[in-house]
C-alpha cells in the first residue's frame, strides 16, 4: 500500500486489503471507544468526589453547631447519631498526627473550617495514610476538645453488567466493520478475476453491471474498456488478413513470370525471395485467423493417438522427430488449433535445434500438457517473453539462413490463448530449448 505514511505500518498490516481496512476501522473504533469509555470514568469519579464534598461540610457544620449548643453531659448521647459511613465524631483531641497529605484531604478540611467559621479554632491532622484517615480538631464554646475522624469511602465500583454491554458492543462493531469491508472489497476481487480471465480477441468474461453505483459503474466502465480493445484488435487483425490475403495474387503471379525468365543465378534468388514472401503472406493469414482458435468445436480425443499421427507425419517428410515417455488420457481439444500450435513448435526445434522430443503429461491440477524440446542454443532468458511477439526474432535468426516471419510463435501464443490454455518457454538444463503448451 503506497499510501501508507509509515512504512513500519506497512510490515505489521496483513496483505490482503480486507484485512487492512478490517484492522485500521476495527481498531480505531475500538481506541475511540476506549476512549470515551475512560472519561466517562474520571468523570464519574470526579462528579461523586464533589457530591461527597459538598454533604460532608453541610453536615459536618451543622452537626459541631449543634453539640456546640448541647450542654457537656448530653454530647456523647448524640454522637452515634451523627456518625456517618465516612466519619464519626470522637469527644476530646483525638489523636496526635501529622501535616494533611492528599490533596482532597486538604481541600474538604478547609472547607469544613470554612464552613464552621473562625470561631472554632479548626485544625486537620493525618492519622495514617494507607489506609487514609485523618482528624479535624475544633474548639467549642466552652474550651472543650472535639475531634472528626473521617475515613474516605472510594467511589463506588463500577456496574457489573457494564463489562457485559461492553463485550457485546465490541461483537457488534466486529460484525458491521467485516459486513462493510466485504461489501467494499468484493468487487474488486471480481474485477481482478474479469481482468485475469480477458483474452482480447475471444469475447471474455464480462462483469455483472448491478449492486452499488460505484460497483456497477466500474463494471460498465470495464465492459466497454473490453469491448473497445477487442474491436481494436479485431480491426487490426482484419486489416492483417486483407493485406496478406491480397497479396497472395501479385506474388503468384510475379513467380509464373519469374519461373518463365531463363535459368540463371538471378532467376534463383528473385524465386527464393518469393518463396520467402508467400511464407510470410501465409503466416500473416494464420496469425490474423488464429485469434478465432476458440471458435472450433473441441472435440474428446487419445491424446497419444493424436501425437502419435503428428509425429508420424513429421518422420514421413524425414525430419527428426520422436514421442518420448509415455502418454495417455483422452481430453477435449481443439484439433486444427492445437496441431497447428504443436506443428510451429516442432518446426522451430527443428529449424533451432537439429531435432524434437515431443512429450506430454498431466500435472499436479489434473491439466494436460504438451512439452516440444530440443537441444539447440535455446534463447537468452531476457528475450523469452518477446519471441512470443508478432515478428519478434531473436538477433542473428535473420543471418542463420532460417529466414522465417517472426510469427510461428506469436499463432502459437495467440491460438493457446484462444482455446483457453497457456504457452510456456525455458531454457533446458544441459541446452536446448522447451517449450510447454497447458491445454484447458
Ligand atoms: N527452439 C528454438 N531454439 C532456439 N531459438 C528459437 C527456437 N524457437 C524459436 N526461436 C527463436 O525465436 C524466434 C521467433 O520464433 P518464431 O517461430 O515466432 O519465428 P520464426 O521461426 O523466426 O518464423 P516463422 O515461425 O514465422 O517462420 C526465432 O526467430 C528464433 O530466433
Ligand atoms: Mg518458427
Amino acid at each position: 500500500m503506497s499510501g501508507l505514511a509509515f512504512p513500519a505500518a506497512r510490515r505489521w498490516l496483513p496483505r490482503s486489503m480486507a484485512s487492512r481496512v478490517y484492522v485500521i476501522i476495527f481498531v480505531g473504533l475500538m481506541l475511540a471507544q476506549g476512549l470515551s469509555f475512560a472519561l466517562m470514568v474520571h468523570e464519574r469519579n470526579e462528579s461523586a468526589a464533589a457530591t461527597m464534598f459538598d454533604t460532608v461540610e453541610h453536615e459536618v457544620g451543622t452537626s459541631v453547631a449543634m453539640l456546640d449548643r448541647l450542654p457537656a453531659a448530653e454530647r456523647a448521647g448524640w454522637l452515634g447519631r451523627l456518625q456517618r459511613d465516612n466519619y464519626r465524631f470522637v469527644l476530646g483531641p483525638g489523636e496526635p498526627g501529622m501535616p494533611l497529605v492528599t490533596t482532597s484531604s486538604r481541600m474538604l478540611a478547609g472547607r469544613i473550617a470554612k464552613e464552621v467559621g473562625p470561631a472554632y479554632r479548626v485544625r486537620a491532622d493525618a492519622i495514617s495514610t494507607r489506609p487514609e484517615r485523618y482528624q479535624v480538631h475544633f474548639t467549642l464554646h466552652d474550651g472543650s476538645p472535639l475531634a472528626l475522624e473521617i475515613i474516605p469511602k472510594g467511589v463506588p465500583p463500577i456496574a457489573r453488567w457494564l463489562p457485559v454491554v461492553l463485550m457485546l458492543e465490541l461483537g457488534l462493531l466486529l460484525a458491521c466493520t467485516w459486513l462493510a469491508v466485504r461489501l467494499a472489497a468484493r468487487p474488486l476481487a471480481q474485477l481482478a478475476q474479469a481482468a485475469e480471465g480477458m483474452t482480447p480477441t475471444a469475447d471474455g468474461p464480462r462483469m455483472k453491471e448491478d449492486g452499488p453505483l460505484e460497483v456497477a459503474r466500474a463494471a460498465v466502465a470495464f465492459n466497454t474498456m473490453q469491448d473497445r480493445i477487442a474491436r481494436h484488435l479485431k480491426e487490426r487483425l482484419h486489416i492483417l488478413a486483407s493485406i496478406s490475403h491480397d497479396l497472395q495474387t501479385p506474388i503468384t503471379r510475379m513467380r509464373l513470370r519469374a519461373e518463365s525468365l531463363e535459368d540463371g543465378a538471378e532467376q534463383r534468388k528473385i524465386l527464393a525471395d518469393l518463396h520467402e514472401m508467400e511464407h510470410l503472406v501465409r503466416e500473416g493469414v494464420a496469425y490474423a485467423r488464429s485469434a478465432h482458435g476458440g471458435a472450433e468445436v473441441p472435440v474428446r480425443m487419445d491424446l497419444k493417438a493424436f501425437l502419435e499421427a503428428l509425429v508420424f507425419d513429421y518422420e514421413d517428410m524425414g525430419k527428426p522427430v520422436a514421442l518420448t515417455g509415455s502418454i495417455s488420457g483422452v481430453a477435449m481439444v481443439r484439433r486444427q488449433a492445437l496441431r497447428r500450435v504443436l506443428g510451429n513448435l516442432i518446426d522451430n526445434a527443428v529449424k533451432y535445434g537439429g531435432s524434437a522430443e515431443v512429450s506430454a503429461w498431466r500435472d499436479e491440477h489434473g491439466a494436460m500438457c504438451v512439452a516440444v524440446c530440443d537441444r539447440g542454443p535455446g534463447i537468452p532468458d531476457a528475450q523469452l517473453d518477446r519471441v512470443l511477439e508478432p515478428f519478434y526474432r531473436v538477433e542473428g535468426s535473420r543471418n542463420r539462413d532460417t529466414g522465417g516471419a517472426g510469427l510461428g510463435l506469436a499463432i502459437a501464443t495467440q491460438l493457446t490463448r484462444a482455446i483457453g490454455g497457456g504457452l510456456r518457454l525455458a531454457n533446458r538444463e544441459g541446452g536446448g530449448l522447451a517449450a510447454v503448451v497447458t491445454l484447458p
